[in-house]
């Protein structure tokens, strides 16, 4: 859905320690697989856990229009009915995945190799981010696609009807390229195969095999080679969606920055591929300890204990980018309260996000107090142990801007507004409820 809804602006104050258990909701990159596979399925896919955020929502909604059906049982608890692979059917509506590009390129994967036409669309800042990345690949397996000016939504898909198999190098590291390519390859013969320099989060991959898919993944001199058998019937089953580490990193920058604070994160997630901002930040001094080890859902968690503590800056290499690419924004609140500089290398995707992230977390930063430097693929924060605060940011359409400068203005000499807390509902509806639960202001 799109969202026609007046700006909701709201404002961090200087808050005292936060203390309590932080429950943070499931994993989005996993809610979006668990409803696109379960409609790829032949029969029933029980979900529990999943993501009630209108990203998620949109792409419930998505499944529907493609012929799945798609029913909420109870809190977290979802039912789909599969058509199967090939079994979409041309929705009679406009596909409309409101801010989730995550929904928008997995799902146009999803159908572009089958004989369907769709049409899919987005809110204003989905309208900017580019497609051709996935337009792209799909038009090698034989779907015809219009776009507006060659790369932007909406874009019309008219899905091959003789597919062919694919072998693909992905230019940038991105988990969605890498995932609407495997997920068209499920209806090609053959073998599809993507090849990634860096590896990105594996959630299409173990979800894949799951759900009875033959799927591998190989590393060679080429990179991590993912090679999937298309044509599988893909098995129903039960998903259990894991705790999203991306969400748990705001509550865990709060207690690292509040004065006093301790905090603990149930099963945040330790898969390789997503935990990237847990290394930065104990190369930051951060107080972290990790306890019971253990699988959910398919995905290696632990339960973290965060306290505040002193902090200082660190250079991030650009290989770890992939491991924790929607935490930057966060990160770089964190540092402007570290001692010392953080550099972090390597972000050039940040700026194509749900907005230019470099961009806004500059420009926020620098207006209440911090001092920043960027280049097209770098953010330099140089912390300096607090942040005056005083401004309003501007968040873009960003759920992630709008999140990391109400953590920022919890502990910032003044109040800190952002100028929509909006669009927090696309990935973490619960976020100032919970946030208040800890003790933060907000308000
Ligand atoms: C996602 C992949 C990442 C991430 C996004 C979710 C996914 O994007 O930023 O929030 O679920 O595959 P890229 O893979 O394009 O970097």
């Amino acid at each position: 859905m799109s969202h026609s809804t007046q700006p909701q602006p709201m404002t961090a104050r200087r808050s005292g320690p936060l203390k309590g258990n932080a429950l943070v909701p499931g994993d989005k990159s996993v809610s979006h697989r668990a409803l696109i596979l379960g409609a790829l399925a032949v029969g029933e896919t029980r979900i529990t856990g999943l993501l009630e955020s209108q990203d998620v929502i949109d792409t419930a909604r998505a499944m529907e229009a493609f012929g799945a059906s798609v029913e909420r049982l109870g809190p977290g608890e979802w039912r789909v009915q599969g058509v199967g692979v090939g079994g979409f059917s041309s929705p009679e509506t406009v596909i409309d995945c409101g801010n989730s590009g995550t929904g928008v390129r997995l799902i146009m994967g999803a159908m572009a190799t089958t004989p369907i036409t769709a049409t899919f669309t987005g809110d204003a800042s989905l309208s900017r981010r580019p497609m051709r990345r996935i337009t792209g690949p799909l038009g090698l397996f034989g779907a015809q696609v219009t776009a507006r000016e060659g790369e932007f939504l909406p874009v019309t898909i008219q899905g091959a009807a003789d597919p062919l198999p694919l072998r693909y190098r992905t230019p940038v590291a991105s988990a969605q390229i890498k995932s609407a390519v495997l997920l068209a390859g499920l209806n090609a013969p053959g073998e599809t195969v993507v090849i990634e320099a860096e590896p990105t989060r594996d959630h299409t991959e173990r979800m894949l095999a799951g759900f009875g898919a033959t799927i591998r993944t190989e590393v060679t001199d080429e990179g991590h080679v993912i090679t999937l058998t298309g044509r599988p019937e893909l098995r129903p089953c039960a998903v259990a969606v894991p705790r999203d580490p991306s969400s748990a990193a705001f509550p865990v920058a709060a207690a690292l920055i509040v004065p006093g604070s301790e905090i603990r994160v149930e099963g945040v997630s330790r898969n390789p591929t997503r935990d990237g901002l847990y290394h930065v930040l104990a190369e930051m001094g951060a107080d972290l300890t990790w306890e019971n080890d253990r699988i959910e859902g398919g995905e290696p968690v632990a339960d973290l204990t965060v306290r505040h503590g002193p902090l200082h800056g660190v250079t991030v290499p650009a290989e770890r980018a992939a491991s924790m690419i929607d935490e930057f924004p966060i990160l770089s609140v964190i540092a402007a309260f570290a001692e010392g500089s953080t550099v972090m290398n390597g972000v050039a995707e940040l700026r194509v996000k749900e907005s230019d992230r470099i961009d806004a977390m500059a420009r926020g930063l620098e207006a209440n107090g911090g001092r920043v430097e960027e280049t097209r693929d770098s953010l330099t924060v140089h912390g300096t142990g607090g942040l005056k605060g005083g401004a309003t940011v501007a968040t873009h359409l960003d759920h992630r801007i709008a999140m990391s400068f109400l953590v920022a203005g919890l502990v910032s000499e003044r109040p800190i507004t952002v100028d929509d807390a909006g669009p927090i509902a696309t990935s973490f509806p619960d976020f100032v409820a919970l946030m208040r639960s800890l003790g933060a202001e907000l308000g």
